[in-house]
């Protein structure tokens, strides 16, 4: 039996973080330069049930069943079964290998679990539509990351700029004219579960600074989904510095992430923010394609560890 693969891409937050966890509309957009890799191989010599994994970027080479139950592959394994009937795996090894970086607001997590849950339910001779594939990779995201929103597993399952409120059927952005992001890392690792829990509680303590905070986020979004889709670039930019002052506010943000944003709009972008849970991982600044090169030097001298410059637009 042929080897069966399957790929997944990152994902930057344009808009809308962390308000999206409560009900207001958030956009993301897929990165296709970093992706997820699934490969599935039978192992006709090997016994029923057996599994092996082999993760060479975390340096895991294990028996499925030797992971403890809570393991995100372990979890994925056991829903995807459920759902398609299966009581036992076919021997089987499976490689999965990622350029997304981990940590880093970039969907590393939801974009593994994206391409397992495709090659192993083609493996298994039930591709499954999207919108399974999606909710697979939620499951996961919800025993990792307590409330996850659902918009991580959706625009890396459909591949695609999305317009997202949680609870409801997601929008694809149509866009006229593409736009140019540099995406800079902080350097500095991201603990989505431990930024989003802490927003919880402070959103526990006093919720009507933290609505009133969300709710303006909410509004940043909504005003950038028409401009996005009519191609405005300079008017994203500057909601995109907004989002950034009120994510500041809402205590995610880190000196780090501030210095970058300042130091894209100082080179000559026309907007930045960070991007995901933040407290570190990624900044995305939205540039003249010009500008890319130079602005993307300055953002090194301030301190990125790794610049990835993308795309977004009409397919
Ligand atoms: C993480 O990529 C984005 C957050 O809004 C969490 C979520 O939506 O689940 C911080």
């Amino acid at each position: 039996m042929p080897a069966i693969s399957a790929t997944a891409p990152g994902k930057v937050i344009l808009f809308g973080e962390h308000a999206v966890v409560y009900g207001f509309p958030a956009i993301a957009a897929p990165v296709t330069q970093v992706r997820a890799k699934a490969i599935v191989l039978a192992n006709p010599l090997g016994k029923i049930g057996q599994v092996e994994i082999d993760a060479p970027d975390i340096d895991l080479h294990s028996p499925l069943s030797e992971l403890p139950n809570d393991h995100p592959f372990v979890v994925l394994f056991s829903n995807l079964m459920e759902r398609l009937g299966v009581k036992v795996m076919p021997a089987c090894s499976v490689r999965i290998t990622s350029s997304i970086p981990v940590a880093a607001g970039l969907g590393s997590g939801a974009a593994v679990s994206v391409a397992m849950a495709r090659a192993l339910s083609s493996f298994l001779g039930h591709s499954l539509p999207n919108d399974q594939i999606s909710d697979l990779a939620y499951q996961v995201e919800k025993k990792y990351h307590g409330t996850p929103s659902g918009i991580d597993n959706t625009v890396i399952t459909y591949s695609k700029p999305v317009y997202y409120m949680r609870g409801q059927p997601f929008e694809r952005l149509e866009l006229l004219h593409s736009f140019t992001l540099l995406i800079a890392d902080s350097g500095i690792k991201s603990q989505t579960r431990r930024v989003v829990e802490d927003v919880r509680q402070g959103w526990q303590s006093d919720r009507e600074h933290y609505d009133k905070l969300f709710d303006l986020i909410g509004q940043i979004s909504r005003q950038a989904r028409g401009l996005i889709e009519k191609g405005r670039s300079q008017e994203i930019g500057s909601l995109m510095t907004t989002n950034h002052q009120v994510l500041k506010e809402l205590g995610v943000s880190c000196p780090e992430l501030d210095r970058l944003v300042k130091a894209a709009i100082s080179a000559g972008a026309s907007g930045a923010k960070l991007s995901g849970a933040g407290r570190g991982g990624n900044m995305i600044a939205l540039v003249q394609p010009e500008d890319a090169d130079a602005i993307s030097e300055t953002l090194r001298k301030t301190g990125a560890t790794r610049i990835i410059t993308t795309r977004v637009g009409p397919d």
